[in-house]
């Protein structure tokens, strides 16, 4: 008999699951608290509670109460999949903005903004610069009286395309992430902050890293122009805030704001467990791979999208659960929880004596660890074997954009479109920008166009040069 999982969530990261564990020959039901989607799954169920069974050390089951319309029902699950994002519970730290209980004018959080309707004319603060931050505030710059976009460590904002026009993700290839592997951080971050500030040189826009703040990107288009504009103010942290103004940490105070937006992200919560896996999970450092506890002493749970990656998050998403279907069916092996346990204790005592840095707050890297889990499938590629095979494929994989394809080149899961797929995914990526066709059209050929042309001949007629009137040669060349 199959064996029946509970995904959680019917987001991307759900979608995901519930098509691994199909391939897997598994038997997914999917509840999801919102009716956005209609159809095949359990909608506006909400999952209330996920416990052990009593015998779980030795079956794995878990108990899934649910709750539709008002009633409760019990279904027991061999397997669960939780996809419920981690941008549920929005985090609003008010304990660090003296004053703000006096503050007069509109509170709210980014969770809670919509559209700019019912903004206009108004003086907004919005506080936070991540992307959201961001976003709030170019879209609100267009209708408010004026946006005051405050930030304690500023960040680098990268653009949606890049030099050519090519979207920036497509810009993730193995070559640069070999370049990656061999350079010293500091001397990347120095290579991408010249890049970075060609564009526009970002202290003078207000938005330089404060010294000793973590390296931080945004991807936001318009921010720079609204800027530019008058648009959007940058601004220090708030200090303190009075009854109608905010006191900046400049010594700066801006008067009449009528809405602080906070836009200062969110704090993952599973309200469904027990503690202490409640509380443990919310720990990415807690998670093997950030997907299994590691406190479970049989991998029946497994938490999807719960990571923070420098790329696309979908890929990983799916990676994670094609992986994960796998270890349910017996198929991939993790470590015993005794020993997960072990190297969890170990990183939290030398995290409390600041030996060694949270690396679950930091954003992992997209290529590593996607190569990561693949390797646990079998779905890595081998880019040595495929230059010998296929040179052209191993060509694109190598030099080209890192897309999922990759991962369906070899091993379960395979996929006899993947190689066509690389192949034009770059025909795709332009087909939707090129709607006006445009016969015949001037082409400027660019430095490097010419280079190619001419760069050869040029160099071999300059060496004959070079050898023709060399002193030494004919010297060489008069001696009998
Ligand atoms: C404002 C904002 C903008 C973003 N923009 C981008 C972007 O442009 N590109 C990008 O790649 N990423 C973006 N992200 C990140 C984005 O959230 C993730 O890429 C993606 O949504 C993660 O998908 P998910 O399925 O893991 O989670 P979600 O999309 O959050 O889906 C989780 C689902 O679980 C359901 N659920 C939760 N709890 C329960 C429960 N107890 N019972 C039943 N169902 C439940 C929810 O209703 C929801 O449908 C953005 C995030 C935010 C907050
Ligand atoms: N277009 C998009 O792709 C898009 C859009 C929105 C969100 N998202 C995604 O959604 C997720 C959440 O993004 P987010 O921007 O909402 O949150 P976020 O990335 O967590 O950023 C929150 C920002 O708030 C500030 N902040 C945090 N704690 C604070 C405190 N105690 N006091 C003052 N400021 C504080 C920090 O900015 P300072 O250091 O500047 O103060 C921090 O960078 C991210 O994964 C993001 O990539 C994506």
């Amino acid at each position: 008999m199959a064996k029946r999982v509970a995904v959680i969530g019917a987001g991307v990261s759900g979608l995901s699951s519930i098509k691994c564990c199909l391939d897997e020959d598994l038997e997914p039901t999917c509840f999801e608290r919102r009716d956005d989607i209609g159809g095949l799954w359990k909608f506006s169920t909400t999952v209330c509670s996920v416990t052990k069974r009593p015998d779980f050390s030795e079956t794995g089951q878990w108990d899934v109460v649910t709750e539709t319309e008002g009633k409760r029902d019990t279904e027991v699950f061999d397997a669960v999949m939780v996809c419920t994002g981690h941008f549920m519970n929005s985090h609003l730290p008010l304990e660090s903005f003296p004053g703000i209980c006096k503050f007069q004018g509109r509170i709210l959080h980014s969770q809670e903004y919509r559209t700019p309707e019912g903004f206009e004319g108004k003086r907004i603060l919005v506080i936070g610069l991540g992307n959201s931050g961001g976003d709030i505030a170019v879209e609100l710059g267009r209708r408010a009286a004026q946006v005051l976009l405050s930030t304690r460590s500023g960040a680098w904002v990268i653009f949606r395309y890049t030099d050519g026009g090519y979207p920036v993700q497509m810009m993730t290839t193995r070559y640069r992430h070999f370049i990656a592997q061999i350079l010293p951080s500091r001397v990347q971050n120095w290579i991408e902050a010249r890049w970075l500030n060609k564009r526009f040189n970002h202290e003078n826009y207000g938005l330089g890293l404060t010294k000793g703040s973590k390296w931080k990107r945004i991807m936001n288009d318009e921010l720079p122009t609204s800027i530019l504009c008058g648009a959007v103010t940058m601004k220090t942290s708030v200090k303190e805030f009075t009854e109608t103004s905010a006191v900046f940490d400049d010594g700066t105070v801006e008067e009449n704001i009528d809405v602080v937006i906070f836009t200062t992200g969110y704090t993952p919560s599973f309200p469904f467990f027990e503690e202490p896996l409640k509380s443990l999970c919310t720990q990415k450092r807690f998670m093997y791979k950030f997907v299994f506890p590691s406190n479970l002493e049989r991998a029946t749970l497994a938490i999807i999208g719960f990571l923070s990656l420098k790329g696309s998050i979908l890929t990983a998403t799916e990676l994670q659960a094609r992986w994960t279907t796998r270890v349910f069916k017996g198929l991939c092996k993790i470590p015993p929880s005794q020993k997960l346990m072990a190297e969890f204790t170990k990183k939290e005592q030398l995290i409390k004596r600041e030996a060694k840095e949270d690396v679950g707050k930091d954003k992992a890297d997209y290529i590593s660890y996607m190569d990561d889990l693949a390797s646990h499938t079998g779905t890595k590629p081998n880019i040595l074997l495929l230059f010998l095979r296929d040179p052209r494929l191993a060509w694109e994989v190598f030099f080209g954009p890192c897309t999922s394809y990759q991962y369906r080149l070899m091993g379960p899961g395979k996929w006899d479109g993947a190689r066509n797929a690389i192949l034009t995914q770059w025909d795709r990526t332009l087909k939707p920008l090129k709607t006006r066709f445009v016969p015949d059209s001037p082409k400027s050929a660019s430095l490097s166009h010419y280079l190619k042309v001419w760069g050869v001949p040029v160099l071999l007629a300059s060496l004959l040069l070079i050898c023709k009137s060399s002193p030494f040669l004919k010297s060489v060349q008069g001696k009998p």
